[in-house]
């Protein structure tokens, strides 16, 4: 058995304690490449913690590349990741993450939108991208094309048809410095000053801020749970473009059914505008079957834009545009007017990370754990609030919606929160039109450990409590 040694009441999640102590031991070469670790039950009953939280462990260092695991017989150190020195190094890091100010450490940030990032899986992206820097020919060290890498564009109009019934071609895809360059580009290409675009209500601040300030005049649409309320559409009306988030509306989480796919479309045929399909998580699906792009329905008249920023990290900064044929040559030039092209080698590693299928191994695992996240948000939530809280948008992505009918999240109430130790985000802060969804919170939960989301609502609970 592993002498593991954790302390319930440091502010360090128990994963973290039990991770960090396993990758030392690693690295030390105390467990020795081949070796079989504990089975998560045994580890759990031993520690005294759920199973849950030592397979969460297990995954973490599998995808770190620490471990592997075989079929039916457990988990075995890998080869190759034992470091000379690295008590040393060890040391010095966990040094480092005690200085940190005691506050920080101790809020428990609702935030949405934020993956996973211990979870990077750092030593295959490394690997990746190393033979990368090694192996490609000079030229593509130099100046490239604005639309991108062609390697890239050809994996993801495969995959993007596979997984989300996208259909495209190459040269229809735009390599883009993230999703929010994407829609950058797209209110630069077709907002002119006073040109009306409708936009879902609420819709995350940000967006509203890129249409505003290209001069778009922003003609909010309502959103119930289902996602915009197609209906309410005007046939007399001309917008440039209907901008929707149908597979996980953002904030307020619900996918858009068919019948108003449909209605949309329509409009968009009959107002001869251009649909602009954000589809910024929707790999994540925790309920039903996964729900194809509005794109496959009408590709010549909707612009897709995709991101890897929650699918990977935020900080690669690369996302994507799947334009019509009619539009490609503007974007281009917009793009090389922006800045030339976006960074060639992370577009070369990201093609083989995909193609070598280390992108889709780890969806898969994210998956799991983000549904392990998002149920223990659930039932923390049900259990502190019972019938107070209704609970909205779950099925797709990082968050949901908490909506509590006697609190009114102003911003004492924010503040109160933030000094007891929770941050939280109310949903009336992306409303365009105001004072219709005052009593609901925003919680993303990707980046957040089972025990932490358990804490955050107890801590919510408090608040609210007192407020009442
Ligand atoms: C709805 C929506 N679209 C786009 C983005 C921007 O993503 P990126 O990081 O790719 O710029 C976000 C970021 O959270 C988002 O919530």
């Amino acid at each position: 058995m592993l002498w593991i040694s954790i302390d319930r009441e440091s502010s360090v999640p128990l994963t973290r304690q039990i991770y960090d102590q396993i990758r030392t031991f690693i690295l030390r070469g105390d467990i020795g490449a081949g070796e079989k670790l504990p089975s998560t039950r045994l580890l759990a009953a031993e520690l005294g913690v759920s199973r849950n939280l030592i397979v969460e462990v297990y995954e973490q260092l599998a995808a770190e590349g620490f471990l592997e695991g075989r079929q039916g017989s457990g988990n075995y150190v890998a080869p190759g990741a034992f470091l000379e020195r690295a008590n040393k190094f060890s040391q010095t890091v966990s040094s480092q993450t005690e200085s940190q100010p005691e506050r920080d450490v101790d809020l428990i940030d609702f935030r949405s939108g934020i993956p996973a990032l211990d979870l990077f899986p750092r030593k295959t992206w490394a690997k990746v991208m190393q033979r990368v820097c090694s192996e490609v020919h000079s030229s593509a060290l130099s100046y490239g094309e604005p639309e991108g890498r062609e390697e890239l564009r050809e994996v993801l109009c495969r995959y993007l048809f596979r997984l989300r019934g996208v259909e495209c071609r190459p040269d229809q895809v735009l390599i883009t410095s993230g999703a929010t360059q994407a829609l950058t580009l797209i209110a630069r290409v077709l907002v002119s000053e006073g040109d009306e675009v409708f936009i879902e209500d609420p819709v995350t601040r940000d967006i509203q801020t890129i249409f505003a300030a290209a001069g778009a005049t922003l003609c909010p649409i309502p959103v119930d749970e289902l996602g915009m309320q197609t209906e309410l559409l005007l046939s007399d009306s001309h917008p440039r473009f209907v901008f929707v988030t149908p597979s996980h509306q953002f904030p307020l989480g619900g996918t858009l059914p068919i019948q108003r796919r449909i209605q949309l479309i329509q409009f968009a045929r009959e107002a001869d505008c251009y649909i602009v399909e954000d589809d910024y998580d929707s790999e994540f699906r925790h309920v039903g079957p996964p729900v194809s792009s509005l794109q496959g329905l009408f590709p010549e008249r909707v612009i897709y834009v995709g991101s890897f920023s929650k699918t990977l990290s935020p900080a690669l900064r690369l996302g994507y545009l799947v334009l019509p044929d009619a539009l490609v040559e503007r974007y281009r030039t917009a793009k090389w007017f922006t800045d030339l092209h976006s960074p060639a080698l992370e577009q070369l590693a990201l093609s083989r990370f995909i193609e070598e299928g280390h992108f889709e191994r780890h969806i898969a695992r994210m998956k799991k754990v983000y549904r392990r996240r998002r149920n223990c948000l659930i039932d923390s939530l049900h259990a502190s609030f019972a019938g107070r809280v209704l609970i909205t948008g779950s099925s797709t992505g990082m968050h949901l919606v908490a909506e509590f009918a006697d609190v009114i999240f102003t911003q004492p109430v924010v503040d109160a929160a933030l000094a007891a130790g929770v941050r939280i985000y109310p949903v009336e802060a992306h409303a365009i039109t105001k004072y219709r969804h005052q009593h609901k919170l925003i919680m993303g939960y990707g980046h957040l450990e089972e025990a932490t989301i358990a804490e955050g609502v107890k801590r919510l609970k408090s608040v609210i409590d007192k407020l009442l």
